[in-house]
């Protein structure tokens, strides 16, 4: 796997900082009976989110040296968590309306099917780290807002502004964007360059990162800044357990990203495993939930004129024999995948095609 200049230093940093000591998964690690027979039959396998192709390079390299899945994926998704040009996660994620970054983050452990979850964490760049430790040093699985601040602040995280200067331009844009019949002037150079339709788009970008290791134990993180401009105290599916990620280890796992709210309201990922654990393929399973989402979408703001969901929502879903799928709401779109093959990316299976 050949990684560009950039990628190796940030990869060998991050590679060098867990093994310089950041707590691994190990004790955690239970191997019930199906675990002990198959131990070295499975293929090593990593699957993320489109902005995670460099998060899979990792983990997959962590995982090949003998590392936990857990402590594999939350080495990847802390690349993308550090980046300053992801807008969607981390430090540089965009704020909420009043231009403060919350994150949300969760981790899930297949082995112990341990889970932990921060959300509305604010001035932390690496909510998944936190999200571990809530699942490790404490009896519950979610903390949140000043508590979830509290609790990383007595694990020694240090508070940083996560405000980037192109995050905050885009924030005030959206801000004097927003109507015309307030006190905030459009800038008339925006609406000649890029139109005040597109000044107004809001995102939920994320990274979901799972793997598999060849003993067959799967683990997953996710973790994001969420909806753009979000009214502040907004969580969304990433922190919730079966809905921004779940892991069974005996099935398989998902995650997601796109519209937190139609995944809260369906319990996806939880659904999907269910639907992997009664036979059917990542793929198949991933497309049926979407259609249960589909199917469950009324509200007509959020349908296009077909009657359609008028919004994205992806899963990736990871097999326990290896199999892995991306799927996605709309056509066309894209997943990371690292197998024995390399790091690539590939298409997902989509439900809907704005063409068709
Ligand atoms: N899926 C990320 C969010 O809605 O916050």
């Amino acid at each position: 796997m050949s990684l560009n200049p950039i990628t190796r230093r940030r990869f060998l940093t991050a590679a060098s900082g867990l093994l310089a000591g950041l707590p691994f998964a190990s004790h955690l690690r239970v191997y019930s009976p199906a675990n002990r027979l198959a131990r070295g039959k499975y293929s090593i396998t990593a699957i993320a989110s489109r902005n995670g192709l460099e998060a899979i390079q990792l983990a997959y390299k962590l995982i090949s040296d003998g590392k936990d899945p857990l402590d594999a994926v939350i080495a990847g998704v802390t690349l993308v968590e550090d980046d300053p040009e992801d807008d969607s996660v981390g430090y540089g994620g965009l704020p909420n309306e009043d231009g403060v970054v919350e994150l949300d983050a969760a981790v899930m452990h297949g082995p112990s099917h341990k889970a932990g979850a921060v959300a509305a964490l604010r001035n932390i760049r690496n909510p998944s780290k936190v999200a571990r430790l809530v699942m490790e040093t404490t009896d519950h699985v979610l903390l949140v807002g000043k508590g979830a601040l509290r609790f990383a602040r007595a694990h020694g995280f240090k508070e940083q502004d996560l405000l980037t200067d192109k995050a905050r331009k885009a924030w005030l844009k959206w801000k004097q964007s927003l109507s015309p019949r307030d006190d905030w002037l459009t800038p008339p150079e925006e609406d000649q360059q890029t139109g005040a339709a597109s000044l107004l788009d809001r995102h939920t970008g994320t990274i979901h990162c799972a793997s598999i290791n060849s003993s067959g134990d799967i683990s997953c993180a996710t973790t994001t800044s969420g909806l753009s401009y979000k009214i502040p105290g907004r969580v969304g599916d990433s922190p919730i357990i079966g809905a921004g990620l779940y892991v069974d280890n005996d099935v398989g796992s998902c995650g997601s990203t796109g519209r937190g709210e139609a995944n809260l309201q369906n319990l996806c990922s939880f659904h999907a495993v269910e639907l992997m654990r009664g036979g059917m393929s990542p793929k198949d399973a991933g497309l049926e939930v979407l259609r249960r989402v589909a199917s469950h979408t009324r509200e007509e703001r959020l349908l296009d004129d077909r009657g359609r969901p008028d919004f994205g929502l992806k899963f990736y879903l990871l097999g326990k024999d290896g199999s892995y799928a991306g799927v996605s709401m709309w056509a066309p779109a894209r997943f990371a995948v690292a197998d024995r093959k390399g790091a690539r990316l590939e298409d997902c299976a989509c439900l809907y095609d704005r063409d068709n």
